[in-house]
C-alpha cells in the first residue's frame, strides 16, 4: 500500500503536466474575463478590449507586467489592512499562471474550452432611478493637454425634501471625466457663480468652489454606487442644485461630454432613521495646526494628525485625498483599551485613482478612540508625478501645483449588531460608460522601473507623422526612439533601450499631429 500510493500519485502528475499544458481557453480566459473585461470592453474604460483569445494574446506581454506589478485590476488600498465593496485584485497564482502562459508563447488551446464572457449589465447598477438628472447641454471639452476642472450645476425640481438611498453618476465620456465629486446646495450660489460667464458651468479645482449643504460619494473609474443600507442615507432638500464637480483630464483631441446622475429614493418601508454623518479630516487637526502644512522641496515630508469622536461611531465610507506629491496613507485608530483598528493603508497614491472607499461592513470605534490620519508626501525629483521641476516649496491649496490633506469620513452613530451589517451586499460590479476611440494614446512603458530594454505601445486613429522621445528630467533630449516617421492607423509597439541612461526620472513624450502625450519612466538598477 505504501508503495503504490506515491506510484499512484507520479502516474496522475503525469497526466495532469500533458493535459494541463497552460493555454488561454482553459486557463487564461477565466481569469481575464472574470477580472478585466468589465472595463476592457467596447463602451468602457479600458484602453483596449480583453473579450476574445486574439485580443488577449495581443497583449500577452503587458498583461503579464502590468498584473505582476499588480497595477492591474487598478485596487489601491492594501487588502490585507482592511477590506472595501468591490475589490479587486488576481491570487499570487493567478499571475504566475499569466506568466507561465506568455511563457509558453501564449498558445489558445481548445476554443470549445474557452467559457463565455460573463454577462456584463448595462444601463444602471441600482435599478431604475427616481430622478435622472442630466447636464442641460454637451460640453465642449478643447484638446489641449490641459486638466479641465468644472462644476455643472444641475436643478432638481423638487418641492418636497427627499431621502436619498443612492446616487449614481453616469459619465457621458469615459475618455475625458477623469473624476466626479457630487453634493447640493439650496441658496443658489453655485447658479449665480455659472451666470457670470456665457459659458456652461464654472472653474473650480478641488471643490464645488462654494460651501455645500451636502455630499454623496464621489466617482471615479470603475468604482461602484452602493445602496446606503437599511434606515441610513442622507436627504435631498427642495429647490436644492445637485453639483457636480468633474476632472476633465489632459486630452489632445477635443471632445464632448453630457454626464449624467442617477438618484434612488428611499422605500417608503424604509425611512432614514440614522442619517449618515460627514467629518472632514484637514490640516487644522494635524500636529502642528493649519499652518504646518508645507512641503518643502526635495523632500520626502510626513504629515500625522488625529482626531477623537466621544461616542461609538460606525464608519461607513472614506475618502482620503492629496494631489500629485502624495505618496501613501494610512489610517487606524487606538481604542481607550489600547486595541489597533486598521482603516485604510495605500502604499503607493495615485491621484489618478483616488475614490471613495465604502467599508465592506460598518466599522465600529469605540468612544474616545484616537483615529490617527498618516500621510506622505514626496516633494522630490524621483516622484515622477512631481508637477514642478525644479521641485518647489508646496503648501494648502485647489489647483493640482499645490496639495490637500483631506480624509472625507461618513459615518452613523453606533447601534449594537453594526459589524454584522454588509454594506451594498446587492451591488453587481461594472459601469456602463461611452468610450471613443478616437485620437491617440500612449500606453505606459514596461517594465518600468527598467534599467534595459522597454516596451512602448501606442494608438493612433490616423495617417500621421509621428515622434517618440525620451527626456530627462531636466527637459533635455536624451533619446530619439521614432524620429518624424510616417505612421498608420492603429496599435503600434516599439522596443528600445535604456541601459546606458544614467539612473533617474525620463519623460517619453509622443508628438503627432493631434497633439503631445507623455508617460513617466524610471531608469534604474
Ligand atoms: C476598473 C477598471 C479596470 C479593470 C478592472 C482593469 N483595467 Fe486595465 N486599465 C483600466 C484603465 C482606465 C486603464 C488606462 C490606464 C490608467 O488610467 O491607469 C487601463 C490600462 C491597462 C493596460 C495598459 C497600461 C497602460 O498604462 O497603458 C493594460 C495592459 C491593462 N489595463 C490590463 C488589464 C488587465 C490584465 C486587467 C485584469 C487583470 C485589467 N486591466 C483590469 C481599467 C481597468
Amino acid at each position: 500500500m505504501n508503495k503504490i500510493v506515491p506510484l499512484l500519485f507520479l502516474a496522475m502528475l503525469g497526466t495532469l503536466n500533458s493535459n494541463a499544458q497552460v493555454n488561454f481557453s482553459e486557463h487564461i480566459a477565466p481569469i481575464i474575463y472574470n477580472n478585466c473585461t468589465s472595463c476592457h470592453r467596447s463602451g468602457e474604460i479600458g484602453p483596449m478590449p480583453f473579450t476574445n483569445y486574439q485580443e488577449v494574446a495581443n497583449w500577452a506581454g503587458m498583461i503579464q507586467y502590468v498584473t505582476e506589478i499588480r497595477y492591474m485590476p487598478p485596487w489601491k488600498p492594501d487588502k490585507n489592512y482592511s477590506n472595501f465593496v468591490g475589490e479587486r485584485g488576481l491570487t499570487d497564482d493567478e499571475i504566475q499562471l499569466i506568466a507561465d502562459w506568455v511563457a509558453a508563447g501564449a498558445p489558445q488551446g481548445n476554443p470549445d474550452l474557452e467559457p463565455p464572457l460573463p454577462n456584463f449589465p448595462t444601463g444602471s447598477q441600482l435599478g431604475t432611478p427616481d430622478l435622472v438628472l442630466e447636464m442641460a447641454e454637451e460640453y465642449f471639452i478643447e484638446g489641449n493637454n490641459q486638466d479641465d476642472y468644472r462644476v455643472f450645476v444641475l436643478p432638481t425640481g423638487l418641492t418636497e425634501d427627499k431621502e436619498i438611498a443612492a446616487v449614481e453618476f453616469r459619465t457621458g465620456n469615459s475618455r475625458a471625466v477623469h473624476h466626479a465629486l457630487m453634493g447640493f446646495e439650496t441658496n443658489g450660489a453655485a447658479a449665480a457663480l455659472d451666470a457670470q460667464t456665457p459659458e456652461y458651468g464654472y472653474v473650480s479645482f478641488g471643490s464645488f468652489g462654494m460651501p455645500d449643504d451636502g455630499t454623496f460619494v464621489s466617482y471615479t473609474p470603475g468604482l461602484e454606487s452602493i445602496r446606503y443600507p437599511k434606515g441610513m442615507g442622507k436627504v435631498l432638500s427642495a429647490g436644492s442644485d445637485f453639483l457636480i464637480q468633474l476632472h476633465y483630464a489632459p486630452l489632445p483631441t477635443d471632445e464632448i461630454d453630457r454626464s449624467s446622475v442617477n438618484i434612488f429614493f428611499k422605500e417608503a418601508n424604509d425611512p432614514i432613521t440614522r442619517p449618515v454623518q460627514k467629518t472632514r479630516i484637514w490640516p487644522f487637526d494635524l500636529d502642528g495646526g493649519w499652518l504646518s502644512f508645507v512641503i518643502p522641496p526635495d523632500e520626502v515630508t510626513a504629515f500625522h494628525g488625529t482626531k477623537t469622536f466621544t461616542e461609538d461611531i460606525s464608519l461607513v465610507s472614506i475618502y482620503p485625498h492629496c494631489h500629485y506629491l502624495g505618496k501613501d496613507w494610512e489610517v487606524f485608530a487606538v481604542t481607550p483599551s489600547n486595541d489597533t483598528i486598521n482603516i485604510i493603508k495605500i502604499d503607493e497614491w495615485d491621484f489618478n485613482w483616488q475614490g471613495a472607499y465604502v467599508f465592506d461592513r460598518m466599522k465600529k470605534i469605540p468612544a474616545n478612540s484616537t483615529i490617527h490620519f498618516n500621510a506622505t508626501y514626496d516633494n522630490t525629483l524621483n516622484n515622477p508625478y512631481n508637477p514642478s521641476n525644479p521641485p518647489q516649496e508646496v503648501s494648502w491649496g485647489e489647483t493640482t501645483t499645490d496639495e490637500m490633506f483631506i480624509v472625507g469620513l461618513n459615518w452613523v452613530p453606533y447601534q449594537a449588531g453594526d459589524e454584522d451589517i454588509i454594506i451594498g451586499e446587492d451591488t453587481t460590479t461594472g459601469i456602463e460608460e461611452v468610450i471613443s476611440n478616437a485620437g491617440m494614446y500612449l500606453y505606459s512603458p514596461y517594465p518600468n522601473p527598467s534599467n534595459g530594454a522597454v516596451t512602448l505601445n501606442y494608438y493612433l486613429d490616423k495617417r500621421q507623422n509621428i515622434s517618440i522621445e525620451l527626456f530627462d528630467i531636466k527637459g533635455t533630449l536624451v533619446h530619439t526612439v521614432v524620429s518624424r516617421a510616417v505612421h498608420q492607423p492603429g496599435n503600434h509597439k516599439v522596443e528600445f533601450n535604456v541601459g546606458h541612461l544614467p539612473d533617474g526620472a525620463y519623460t517619453i513624450r509622443l508628438s503627432g499631429e493631434e497633439g503631445i502625450l507623455t508617460k513617466p519612466l524610471i531608469v534604474s538598477e
